[in-house]
């Protein structure tokens, strides 16, 4: 079956790369979410990465309580294709002319792989785009504020697990030091918290030492003795496979789409391992974008938004207790009620 009310995929008529847009969902308001511009052995990967990216989109809006929808543009890269100047400004003019042939059903935004210079390039065809920079109107880099989202969901995990919001002390590990994970980590450093961190690129390990960090290999980062571990980086980290390895008491991070498969959310459970739904911990950064181009409200406005995701977590894991559940079915609940109560006929339920 397909969840989805539209799926485009072109070929861009400049770059000849196949340019995938997916709208999940617009029960909530028009949908927006980032453009991945990123490698897959096969091009339905990519295909298969925008239809989850979209749906994940949706739920991260509608537990927000933002009224967007749920949308993500990917172009597939074939595996090691370097991209000149040149070359990424025609990509770029090809998925701004899908997303303006789109009339405003779906904006993009960064994600893996783009960023504001990216979304200016997209911005001289087509104002359905996020983030470019501020020079040019946009609300800039959605990173930091993505980063500052998930120390609200942090906290509210550290107050429930250790009675205090402060991570002073305590020790994280932070898989993936790209543009979110870095910032994070920075934060996570400042107030005080034990670092062990990782990259699948080497030259990071600079980053991880001016943190004052323990470097791992990406392959123990998920089994190191710490009280959270927190995905930043690709998605299907949380494996069968790799969740019996664990040896902390949560993850929360802002990496989208950490469960490879949806029953790793019950094994999680099972295992007494705290997993926020990433959808609920990585919405900073659209949370500020939408919240400063769509609702036009201040930076500290946008930046109490952000925070506010601390309450929503704790609402969600009382939520989770009082009916016994895990936080990513009471999450799901909470998704499920948000689009009905939009869309009574059950449309995009
Ligand atoms: N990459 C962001 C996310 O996954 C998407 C985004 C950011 C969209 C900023 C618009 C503006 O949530």
């Amino acid at each position: 079956m397909l969840d989805h009310e539209q799926v485009v995929v072109r070929s861009g008529r400049r770059s000849r790369l196949p340019v995938i847009v997916a709208v999940h969902s617009t029960a909530l308001g028009p949908a927006a979410g980032g453009l991945r511009l990123w490698h897959y052995p096969d091009w339905r990967d990519g295909l298969t990465d925008a239809l989850r990216l979209s749906a994940a989109m949706t739920a991260k809006f509608a537990v927000a309580g933002l009224p967007s929808g749920g949308g993500k543009a990917v172009v597939a890269l074939p595996e090691g294709m370097v991209l000149d100047p040149d070359r990424r400004r025609d990509v770029l003019e090809d998925v701004a002319d899908t997303v303006e042939s789109l009339g405003g059903t779906y904006a993009t935004g960064p994600d893996v792989g783009t960023g504001p210079d990216d979304m200016a390039v997209i911005g001289t065809t087509t104002r359905h785009v996020f983030s470019r920079p501020a020079r040019l109107g946009g609300s800039g880099d959605s990173s930091p504020h993505t980063a500052r989202g998930t120390l609200a969901a942090l906290r509210a995990v550290s107050r429930r697990l250790y009675g205090t919001a402060s991570l002073d002390g305590r020790r994280l590990a932070v898989a993936g030091l790209g543009r979110v994970g870095t910032e994070l980590a920075r934060l996570l450093a400042a107030e005080g918290a034990a670092l062990t961190v990782t990259d699948v690129d080497q030259d990071k390990r600079k980053t991880g030492h001016e943190l004052g960090a323990d470097w791992v290999a990406p392959d123990e980062i998920l089994a190191a003795p710490v009280d959270i571990v927190v995905p930043a980086a690709l998605g299907s980290c949380l494996t069968r496979q790799s969740v019996t390895r664990l040896r902390c008491d949560a993850v929360v991070g802002p990496a989208n789409n950490q469960l490879a498969t949806p029953d790793v959310a019950d094994l999680l459970h099972r295992r007494g391992v705290l997993w926020v739904p990433d959808y609920v911990a990585s919405a900073g950064g659209v949370v500020h974008a939408v919240s400063v181009e769509v609702h036009r409200l201040s930076a500290e406005e946008a930046r109490a938004r952000v925070d506010a995701i601390e309450h929503t977590v704790t609402d969600l894991l009382t939520t989770a207790d009082a009916q016994d559940l895990s936080p990513a079915q009471a999450a799901t609940a909470l998704v499920r009620q948000r689009l009905a109560a939009a869309d009574p006929a059950g449309r995009s339920a």
